[in-house]
């Protein structure tokens, strides 16, 4: 596989909360040494995303920025604002100019497609805003074909261009091949259970994306 099927600069969704939306980026981000961004980040009490990333890559401090959004409880960014008393704004999410620069820029979104933002927006429209190819993860496992095709039907319905599918779990054929079918997409890659998430397994499961290991 040419590892030039990923976008320079992409928004990694997901189909679900604690689907792999952060593992898959940090693979990317090892494999990339790309930059990363966290624009909301919904809940305090444990690692950030951002800080679980920069801790397990190792990258440095020059590849990351500090969230636009850092809300207290881990609910919906909408739900999470009003406990802390704020309305999360649109035009506070453009992107920091600083990432210009970088090699490579992973931003990861909160939850999925049809998060609210607040009374009106979703993480929808802030992928429309950003304007970069849609990377969507994926559970590999049973109720992935409905999830998955509801959330590229959505994304394309808003004319937002999506990159592909990264399935993440145990590897299934039958719904690898469902979901390219039937989303008429392409699979950018499968992440099986890592035993351990570290620099270096990430570093070999996109070793494996990239076709260099077997
Ligand atoms: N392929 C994988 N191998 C091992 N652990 C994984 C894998 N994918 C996800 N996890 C674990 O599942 C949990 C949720 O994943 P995460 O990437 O944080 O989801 P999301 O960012 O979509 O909320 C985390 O504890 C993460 O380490
Ligand atoms: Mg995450």
């Amino acid at each position: 596989m040419n590892v030039d099927i990923f976008p320079k600069k992409m928004f990694v969704t997901g189909t679900d909360t604690g689907i792999g939306k952060t593992v898959v980026s940090a693979v990317l981000m090892v494999g990339l040494k790309a930059c990363y961004w966290k624009p909301v980040q919904s809940g305090l009490t444990e690692e950030t995303d951002t800080q679980w990333i920069k801790r397990i890559t190792g990258l440095p401090e020059s590849h990351f920025m500090d969230e636009a959004y850092k809300l207290q409880s881990p609910l919906s960014p909408h739900a999470s604002a009003a406990i802390d008393g704020i309305r999360i704004e649109m035009k506070a999410l453009s992107l920091p100019s600083v990432f210009l620069g970088c090699n490579a820029l992973i931003v990861e979104g909160a939850g999925g497609v049809m998060v609210p933002l607040n009374e009106s927006h979703f993480m929808l429209d802030l992928m429309k805003q950003m304007g970069f190819p849609v990377l969507l993860v994926a559970r590999s496992g049973l109720g992935t074909i409905n999830h998955t095709l509801l959330s590229l039907e959505q994304l394309r319905r808003n004319r937002v261009e999506v990159a592909g599918v990264v399935l993440n779990g145990p590897k299934s054929p039958e719904n690898r091949e469902a979901i390219a079918h039937y989303g008429n997409t392409r699979i950018l890659a499968e992440l099986e259970p890592l035993p351990e998430i570290n620099c270096r397994t990430l570093e070999e499961a996109f070793s494996r994306w990239a076709g260099v290991l077997c």
